[in-house]
């Protein structure tokens, strides 16, 4: 069974989605990341949303080289690939039934030199969160990890949770239902948010948030 049923009928412009790999070049290294769309679901599959995820971070705005990062949502893997290769720390999480697939992808992907920069773990949003330091990283990634109405609050929980006020959260978004900026909107009460980046041909937003401090309420 697909961990999260995203698409019950996939159109042929998804047809990308069921390849049984997808290939990239970022960092200076050709990428393969294996796919399995019928047996995971869309924990299994690269999303655009982390192909522009990475292409923002070789940019190179955001430094990486020596930084805590986690990634949330990781699926594949691709984003916390490419920013141990940049030179990050990267704790690559996802839930449970995700993680064997995702090691693999990692594991494939590092060359050995960099494979002790990468650490694979699960995170469930709103669980567990007391096996991750309060506050602990430079840099929180996710890419398309905002789509399911339910998991917005835990979501935010966590943010908040591995965030210090010096930690700068990247959420790349495809903006796909009214929903979608519902949870923006949560976000604003708890982080400042502003957009970094919009790929056009894509249409995927990077937000950039940073922890507000907290609210002194009457
Ligand atoms: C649309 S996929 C994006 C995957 C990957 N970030 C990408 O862009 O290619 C959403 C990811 O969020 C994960 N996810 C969904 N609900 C979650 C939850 N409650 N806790 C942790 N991860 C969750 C899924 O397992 C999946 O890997």
């Amino acid at each position: 069974m697909a961990l999260v049923p995203y698409v019950e009928n996939p159109l042929p412009a998804l047809s990308k989605l069921h390849s049984a790999s997808a290939q990239f070049r970022f960092a200076d290294h050709e990428l393969r990341l294996s796919q399995d769309w019928k047996k995971l679901g869309v924990a299994a599959v690269v999303w655009d949303a982390a192909v522009v995820m990475c292409m923002y971070l070789e940019l190179g705005e955001v430094e990486l080289k020596g930084k805590a990062v986690i990634e949330l949502g990781a699926g594949t893997g691709l984003v916390g690939i490419v920013a141990a290769l940049l030179g990050a720390a990267v704790t690559i999480t996802d839930r449970q039934p995700a993680l064997e697939f995702l090691s693999a992808n990692v594991k494939a992907n590092l060359p050995p030199d960099t494979r002790g920069s990468a650490s694979v773990s699960e995170l469930s949003w709103g669980q567990g969160l007391d096996l991750y330091p309060a506050g602990g990283f430079d840099l929180v990634l996710g890419a398309d990890i905002v789509y399911l109405e339910d998991t917005f609050v835990p979501l935010l929980r966590t943010l908040e949770h591995l965030c210090s006020d010096a930690t700068a959260v990247l959420l790349a978004c495809k903006i796909r239902y009214a929903r979608d900026t519902d949870f923006l909107g949560m976000l604003r009460q708890r982080f400042a948010v502003e957009e970094a980046h919009y790929d056009q041909q894509r249409d995927i937003h990077i937000y950039k948030a940073w922890k507000l401090p907290p609210r002194e309420d009457l």
